[in-house]
């Protein structure tokens, strides 16, 4: 796969060319702190909003050392929360492009606690349309997820056929797309829905409950600790790299194709993973410099509830539209966020964080 993208490149030498002010929600959470990173690298002004349920300083702090002193200059840190409407208005007030990332993750989390998810992922949701659609940004651009996908077979997903959802945290982000579509509807109001697969990356949390597969893993095989696949291992997902959703935002956010506005899109590679495979690829990867790794075997559990079996991404849509191309397959990703890995979990175990 190619690791220029020219579409891409275009853009960040248009960027840095007529800077904009962009609204990055969740900015201190995983996904939120790569858009933020990127978009200060390319000389552009951020406002970013944060209330800390999920997401870390910590992140800030690295994104800190990551750019210039002049680029974290033009970082604005807000701490608030978008359930509460007036926060959302003062952080949308002179923005350009909004890129929504708030959001509680996490199909458990939302089974354990549904009224949780629903009022920080609808309400904090609609507070953001609201409050953005006012505030006339140019455009609106929301993590949506492939959960919407539910019990629909069909495989690769195709962005037009969904089936029911399978989880509370499904149901909320069928809700925004909703909400989305019926603002673009009844006020003109221009957004773009990201349907994200499993994203993966630095600054990913490994910690806690709620921690998604690879940083989990990760982290147990450096910890000596048992990796325990839930179901047979033959559940499969489309792994996707950090840097190509962050690359899926900049474009659908800038677009000047008017069909490409008001649409929802899949971000990922169109290739599926299956939890064994991916177990094989951390081992072998971590085992080239800790050999004692390559031994580890998992251990196999119960089947989760509320997840879906197998997911692939049809990603011609996001291709055409918007021009998206991915720049890191799976192996590419892992490659590049393991040193993070290595360094931040070696360093909390040590200090007992
Ligand atoms: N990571 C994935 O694989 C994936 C897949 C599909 C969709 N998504 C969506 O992408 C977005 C970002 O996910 P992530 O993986 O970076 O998760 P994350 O938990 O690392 O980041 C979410 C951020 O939102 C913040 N937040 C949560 N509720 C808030 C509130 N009420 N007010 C203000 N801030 C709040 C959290 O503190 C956190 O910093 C979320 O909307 C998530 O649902 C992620």
């Amino acid at each position: 796969m190619a690791s220029v993208n020219s579409a891409f490149e275009l853009l960040g030498i248009r960027l840095r060319a007529t800077p904009a002010r962009w609204l990055v929600t969740g900015c201190a959470g995983f996904i939120g702190s790569h858009l933020v990173e990127s978009l200060l690298k390319l000389d552009q002004s951020v406002v970013g909003l944060d209330n800390f349920s999920t997401g870390h300083r910590r992140n800030l702090v690295e994104v800190e050392t990551l750019v210039s002193p002049s680029q974290w200059k033009k970082f604005q840190f807000v701490e608030a929360d978008i359930r509460n409407l007036e926060a959302c208005r003062q952080a949308c007030s002179g923005v350009d492009y909004v890129l929504h990332q708030a959001a509680l993750g996490s199909v458990p989390r939302s089974l354990a606690d549904p009224l949780a998810t629903n009022s920080a992922n609808i309400d904090g949701f609609l507070n953001m349309l609201v409050a953005a659609r006012d505030a006339r940004v140019r455009r609106f651009v929301y993590a949506a997820s492939s959960s919407t996908y539910g019990d629909h077979p069909d495989l690769p997903k195709v962005e037009q056929t969904i089936g029911r959802p399978l989880s509370p945290y499904a149901v909320t982000k069928l809700v925004n797309e909703l909400y989305a579509e019926v603002f673009g509807r009844c006020y003109g109001f221009p957004s773009i829905g990201l349907r994200y697969f499993n994203v993966f990356g630095a600054r990913q949390d490994p910690e806690g409950a709620y921690a998604a597969v690879i940083p989990r893993w990760t982290r147990a095989m450096l910890l000596g600790e048992e990796v325990l696949i839930n179901g047979d291992g033959e559940t499969s997902r489309d792994f996707c790299f950090v840097d190509n959703a962050v690359q899926a935002n900049l474009l659908a956010a800038t677009s000047d194709n008017l069909d490409a506005v008001n649409q929802v899109y899949n971000v990922a590679l169109d290739d599926r993973t299956s939890l064994n495979r991916l177990f094989e690829l951390l081992r072998n990867v971590l085992a080239e410099t800790r050999p004692e790794i390559g031994h580890l075997k998992p251990l196999y559990g119960d089947f989760r509830s509320g997840d879906v079996r197998h997911s692939q991404a049809d990603i011609a849509k996001a291709r055409r539209l918007l021009n998206y191309s991915p720049t890191h397959r799976l192996e590419q990703g892992i490659r590049v966020a393991m040193p993070w890995y290595v360094s931040h979990l070696t360093a909390s175990s040590l200090c007992g964080v």
